[in-house]
């Protein structure tokens, strides 16, 4: 007897940005040594939002994910997976994904993990999410990216600090009849760590090395926009559709430069593209679920759009997931 395919298709999204927006003119006004035009001409970042120091990474995540929650018309106690996507969590364990499992209420035993793959974690967690889901193990799970990228910066490197900000976005991946998540790639190359990393631990109560994001940008930059192209290909490739069936690239969000460069690649129009980096900065693995929830709600993305998700970020890691919305 054969059983029906499954599919994973979102079913509802959310995000949350803590606080007030904090502009170039307020980092200038709080001493550092960059300027408005600088940031807007190399970044197009206007503005980032910093978490208070007793908000969390789970805290983010619990915001965006109740959002989410309320958009798919679940509960709670429907998630049987909880995914979170962050480089930031609130401890080393447990989980972020434990912690924000706690705080939903969910008590039916789901499982909860975080994935560490950066900024491309997002996409990494809706491949292994969707999975999960096709394979029948799972039939809803809630994915999240969630980040305070404010704790790791170094705020006397003006070549950093002024390009991250701290949120969350949240999916809900639930088992469908009709497709939904149509392809995933993810990949990594652990022979480009030295170009963007935090190259601290601890040990025996002390930091060892260095807790503070170090980066090569334009090595980060052309390395960025060569995968970005390449694995926009290979998922359309799998799916059988080509750059023209794509309505919305929905890309990380670190750097306009880096999203029209990519656009660009793909020979797809500017109008086909969601930027919100502009006033959140790039918030690593939150950027992408973030991106997708303001396009959703402010009525750009519809029901039926076809949707690539692709991200790139510190390992080196990269992945992409093509859906039907
Ligand atoms: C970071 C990035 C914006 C820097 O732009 P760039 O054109 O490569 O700039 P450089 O690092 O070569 O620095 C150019 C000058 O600007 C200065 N500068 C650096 N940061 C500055 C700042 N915040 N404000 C003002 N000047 C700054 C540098 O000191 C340097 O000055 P110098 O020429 O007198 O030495 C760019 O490399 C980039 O976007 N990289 C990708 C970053 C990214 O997206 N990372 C995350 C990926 S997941």
């Amino acid at each position: 007897m054969s059983s029906a395919r499954i599919f994973s298709r979102i079913i509802g999204t959310g995000s949350y940005l803590p606080g007030e927006p904090v502009t170039n003119h307020d980092l200038v006004a709080r001493g550092i040594n960059t300027s408005d035009e600088w940031i807007v001409e190399r970044t197009g970042i206007h503005a980032r939002h910093l978490a208070p120091e007793h908000v969390s990474c789970s805290d983010l995540a619990l915001e965006a994910s109740r959002r989410a929650l309320v958009a798919a018309g679940k509960e709670p106690g429907d998630i049987d997976l909880v995914i979170v996507a962050t480089s930031t969590p609130d401890f080393i364990f447990p989980s972020a994904a434990a912690l924000l499992q706690d705080k939903l209420g969910i008590r039916n035993g789901a499982a909860a993990f975080d994935v560490q793959a950066v900024c491309s974690g997002f996409v990494y967690a809706l491949a292994i999410a969707e999975k999960f889901i096709r394979s029948g193990s799972h039939r809803c799970a809630l994915v999240v990216g969630a980040e305070v990228f404010s704790r790791i910066l170094d705020w006397d490197d003006r070549g950093t600090c002024v390009l991250f900000g701290d949120g969350a976005g949240a999916a809900v991946l639930a088992a469908s009849d009709e497709p939904g998540i149509l392809a995933t790639a993810i990949h990594a190359d652990g022979s480009h760590s030295g170009i963007l990393s935090v190259p601290g631990q601890i040990c025996g109560g002390k930091v060892i090395g260095r807790p503070f994001l170090q980066m090569e940008g334009q090595a980060v930059f052309k390395f960025a926009v060569r995968v970005l192209k390449e694995v926009a290909e290979e998922v359309l490739a799998q799916a059988g559709l080509s750059v023209v069936d794509i309505d919305w690239l929905i890309p990380h969000q670190a750097n306009v430069r880096i999203i029209n460069a990519t656009a660009k690649k793909l020979a797809l129009p500017a109008e086909k593209v969601i930027v919100t980096v502009g006033h959140h900065g790039n918030t690593s693995a939150a950027s992408i679920p973030l991106a997708l929830d303001e396009a959703v709600r402010a009525g750009r993305i519809e029901r039926g759009d076809t949707l690539l998700l692709e991200g790139v970020g510190g390992g080196f890691t990269w992945g992409a997931t093509l859906l039907k919305f």
